[in-house]
């Protein structure tokens, strides 16, 4: 008797109410009301689908079950879904009044509601009720022995209609299991379009069966087969994500032009040839928009890349064409003066115009670059903004003046994640920032963001590393409330969400080991992991000095590869020392001092490390001058002792140059803080 009453006190200990704070939902939902209460799981749960969905629901359901299942081992009774009302006695029950469309503006609402014995989601649609789905995985709970859901309400539909990520398969080709991993991922963060960046001058990864050139003379042999294709098309529709091509035009054209010379715009003796470029850059090789025979090529490789997507937009790219080529061309040059185009950018939508009739052919609407907003540029074409910023002193950019002028506009600067930079530049970076004054019409014409996946430094072992779990951030931003925006809640949500990712197969956390397993040529690897949480690779660009130090074939395989924006025991440093300059007590004194004993042996085990690991070697420098400069500030904080400020000074600056690693340390700020 005392056991059981033990038992039931322990029970109703552990299942204390929770708050709604302590939810780590993610992206937070439009309308949550916890009460007390909950539902307890049992090995008998199951669910049950009314209504009118499309079978997609059957097997994200599914899909809900096994993940459920995975998570708390309870060998859950069902199997597979396939049908409606095929367990009406269910405890959960879906119920889809209709059949969602993978479209921009369709109904992605969902009313989830847990009780003690039932839970409820009702949804316009399958795409609604998917959502529901991911948000009750993140409701689960436990205590120390069984698994249970809050008993709450939640009634949420997204803020913009496009939530998206874009992957460039281009200048690193990311084989179908990293798509495929990746759309699961954008799923569980309730993100809704996948751009998928096929053609660029490192590369030409997309089949076509009337161009076999294409994949023969541009891909090395790193493509996606038109099965591989439909079949990514197919997952992503299941998981309620419409895919975007792109095919790169009229610059960034080096593979197409390797397979095609002959519509290329250079001018020269002899026969022109092009070539797949192994560096990262702006290239000059750039289609002709004057030759006939660039639009039946066009037209012939669209008509066969179309078909494979249903969705209703294409993208065209249109970027960073330099004109190099058209201003070397004496007919380009004349043509322009034939047709009354001012200049290049007149001549590229004279370009781009002849491709919409080709696209509307297959009822696809024209999506590109903000280079492609000229003043005569269709007003059916999607702009895709890129450059400058959209929050911050210049607030706005491209994005803004697109809605203004009429077009359809989606948001990527301030999401390039591949820039490295920190969780709060593309958390707080709103697509429709508070001191911008739009009409309802010009705000409806903001359909939402897309964090951008450059691939020149990334491949299959360490891109999701650089995806997530930053891009979390980014569909929270573009799904949630503008006031959603508290990166100490973000931060702490995400720990979790971050964790789970990993239930989809993301790698970010474990790939970490593999690379430093490398490093440490199979030795220990606890000294490397711990100086890894301190540095982060270098942003903006920087690691790549102007495109030469990585070519397409160089390793990734290297320390700034296991770093991360972000740098968790950065983090908490920078925490503790906030809380030391704030309060000189013993116990925050403490927490600093015992960051710099750690670091100091740290320094002594790389050292060692070293002996038998050559890739440790030019980790030395800036781990040396961390353990520097954590000696010196150990004696100021002591205060007993005197130190000499030009050497420590000194030190610091160590710690701030660039390191042969291509990392930096995010701790310098602090450490800098601390020595004044
Ligand atoms: C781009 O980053 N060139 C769109």
């Amino acid at each position: 008797m005392k056991y059981i009453l033990m038992l039931l006190f322990g029970s109703f200990i552990s299942n204390a109410q929770i708050t709604t704070e302590q939810l780590n939902l993610m992206p937070w939902p439009q309308n949550i009301k916890l009460t007390a209460g909950t539902f307890a799981l049992s090995k008998n749960f199951k669910v049950n689908i009314t209504g009118n969905p499309n079978p997609r629901i059957f097997i994200g359901a599914t899909n809900f079950v096994r993940r459920l299942d995975g998570r708390t081992g309870l060998f859950l009774e069902q199997s597979f879904l396939t049908k409606v009302n095929e367990s009406p006695e269910a405890e959960l029950q879906i119920n889809c009044v209709s059949n969602g469309k993978i479209e921009i503006n369709e109904d992605e609402s969902y009313q989830l509601t847990i009780t003690s014995n039932k839970i409820i989601i009702n949804a316009t649609n399958d795409l609604g009720a998917l959502h529901g789905l991911e948000t009750l995985l993140q409701l689960l709970q436990n205590n120390s022995t069984s698994y249970y859901f809050p008993v709450v309400e939640i009634n949420d539909s997204p803020r913009f209609t496009w939530r998206g990520l874009m992957i460039d398969a281009a200048r690193h080709f990311q084989p179908v299991d990293v798509i495929k991993r990746n759309l699961d991922a954008m799923a569980s963060m309730k993100m809704n379009v996948f751009h998928w960046h096929l053609a660029d001058d490192q590369g030409w990864r997309i089949q076509l069966k009337n161009h076999p050139k294409l994949t023969e003379l541009a891909s090395d042999g790193n493509f996606y087969s038109q099965e591989e294709m439909k079949n990514i098309v197919k997952y992503a529709d299941e998981r309620g994500i419409l895919v975007v091509p792109e095919i790169d035009v009229p610059g960034h054209a080096s593979a197409l032009l390797t397979a095609y010379p002959e519509i290329g715009s250079k001018v020269g003796e002899g026969k022109i040839t092009y070539e797949v470029q192994r560096n990262s850059g702006v290239f000059n090789a750039t289609l002709d928009p004057t030759n006939p025979k660039t639009y039946e090529i066009l037209s012939s490789i669209f008509d066969e890349v179309c078909p494979l997507f249903p969705g209703s937009y294409f993208h065209i790219g249109g970027d960073e064409n330099n004109g190099k080529e058209w201003n070397a061309n004496p007919e380009i040059q004349q043509f322009k003066k034939d047709n009354n185009l001012a200049n290049n950018h007149d001549l590229q939508t004279y370009f781009n115009m002849k491709l919409i009739p080709i696209l509307k052919k297959h009822n696809k609407k024209l999506m590109g670059w903000e280079e492609i907003m000229t003043e005569n540029m269709s007003k059916d074409a999607i702009i895709h903004a890129w450059r400058g910023t959209n929050e911050g002193k210049e607030a706005g950019g491209a994005l803004i003046k697109a809605a203004k002028s009429g077009y359809n506009t989606v948001l990527s600067n301030g999401y390039y994640i591949d820039l490295m930079l920190g969780l709060e530049s593309h958390y707080l970076n709103d697509p429709i920032p508070k001191k911008i004054i739009l009409s309802p019409e010009e705000k409806a014409r903001v359909l939402g963001g897309e964090a951008a996946m450059w691939s020149e430094l990334v491949t299959p072992l360490n891109i999701d590393s650089r995806i997530w779990p930053r891009t979390a951030a980014i569909a929270e931003r573009l799904w949630s409330n503008a006031e959603v925006n508290d990166m100490n809640s973000l931060r702490k949500r995400l720990k979790m969400i971050s964790f789970r990712l990993e239930e989809l197969g993301i790698t970010h956390i474990r790939n970490k080991e593999v690379i430093l397993r490398n490093i440490s040529n199979n030795q220990d690897t606890r000294a490397l992991n711990d100086f890894s949480n301190l540095c982060e690779p270098l942003k903006n660009y920087k690691r790549n000095g102007g495109g030469k130090k990585y070519r397409m074939h160089s390793p990734l395989t290297l320390f700034a590869d296991a770093c991360n924006a972000d740098a968790s025991e950065a983090i908490d440093f920078n925490v503790a020392v906030n809380a030391y300059l704030a309060d000189k007590s013993k116990d925050n004194k403490v927490v600093v001092t015992d960051f710099f004993k750690k670091w100091i042996s740290m320094n002594s085990d790389l050292i060692a490390l070293s002996a038998n690991a050559p890739l440790v070697q030019p980790l030395l420098p800036l781990s040396k001058s961390l353990s520097d400069v954590s000696e010196q500030l150990l004696l100021l904080m002591d205060k007993k002792q005197k130190v000499n400020q030009a050497l420590l000074e000194d030190l610091l600056e160590k710690c701030n140059t660039r390191s042969p690693a291509d990392v930096e340390l995010a701790v310098y700020g602090s450490l800098k803080n601390l020595s004044q």
